[in-house]
């Protein structure tokens, strides 16, 4: 089945990138943000640098929601629960991919500092506020928005997926199958996430020392054909 996906927050960086990609990919996505207005100018930002004929297009998050057989949520830690709450009575029967890193430097602290959720991860904290029925996934925490954004290099980083729905893992498989230079890689359950998040804040420090934007990561040892 032909996936339509929707980027809560496609505006941002992260978001943006993924839009970009999967629009240069073929694959038809929907801009989601608070303003319809502002999504609109995102979809033709993505239409203009791909210049083409691309299949994506600009709404409010609900309606982007409505629509989509995949949501990606990518706002801030700070925005996650608030976004959530909007979104979750439009979710249909939707995989539900959550980005979210719980970075202290989402409220004034240190870029390089996880804070501590209840629930143990941004992710379970997803779990949590939408419904028992909707897939939810974790992934695509320690890729650079930077890396997405720059057509002319290819992005370097295994995408660790954390969730507990077999088939809503094979789906997202595809999905980020369709970027280059990004291989998918069970990473376990959605409790993991706890940690891929925190990778994060590893990454953003090496970037910090190298003076990089872009730091990524790879998984060694696995069979070539590995998934
Ligand atoms: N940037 C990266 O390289 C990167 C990499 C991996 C993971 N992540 C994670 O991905 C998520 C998004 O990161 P980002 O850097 O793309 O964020 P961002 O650019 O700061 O924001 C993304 C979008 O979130 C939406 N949003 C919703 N509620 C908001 C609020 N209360 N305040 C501000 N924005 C709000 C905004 O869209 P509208 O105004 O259009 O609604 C905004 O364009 C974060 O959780 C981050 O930790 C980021």
């Amino acid at each position: 089945m032909n996936q339509r996906i929707a980027v809560i927050g496609g505006t941002g960086d992260l978001g943006f990138g993924l839009a970009l990609r999967w629009a240069q990919a073929g694959a038809e996505v929907l801009i989601g943000s608070r303003d319809e207005k502002k999504a609109q100018d995102a979809a033709q930002r993505v239409k203009d640098t791909l210049n083409s004929a691309a299949l994506v297009s600009g709404l409010e998050n609900t309606q982007a929601c409505s629509q989509a057989s995949v949501v990606v949520v990518a706002v801030p830690f700070s925005a996650q629960v608030g976004i959530l709450k909007s979104i979750r009575d439009f979710l249909k029967d939707a995989i539900l991919v959550d980005t979210t890193v719980p970075l202290a430097a989402s409220f004034g602290g240190k870029a390089t500092r996880v804070l501590g959720l209840w629930q143990g991860s941004a992710a379970a904290q997803a779990r949590e506020l939408v419904p028992p029925s909707t897939p939810v996934l974790s992934a695509f925490h320690n890729l650079s928005a930077e890396a997405l954004q720059n057509l002319s290099a290819t992005p370097d980083c295994d995408i660790l997926v954390c969730g507990d729905d077999k088939l809503a893992k094979q789906t997202l498989f595809s999905l980020v199958k369709l970027i280059p230079g990004l291989r998918p890689i069970d990473a376990g359950p959605l409790e993991m996430s706890r940690i891929v998040e925190s990778i994060t804040a590893l990454l953003i420090s090496v970037n910090m020392r190298y003076r990089v934007h872009h730091s990524g990561i790879r998984i060694t040892g696995l069979k070539p054909d590995a998934e």
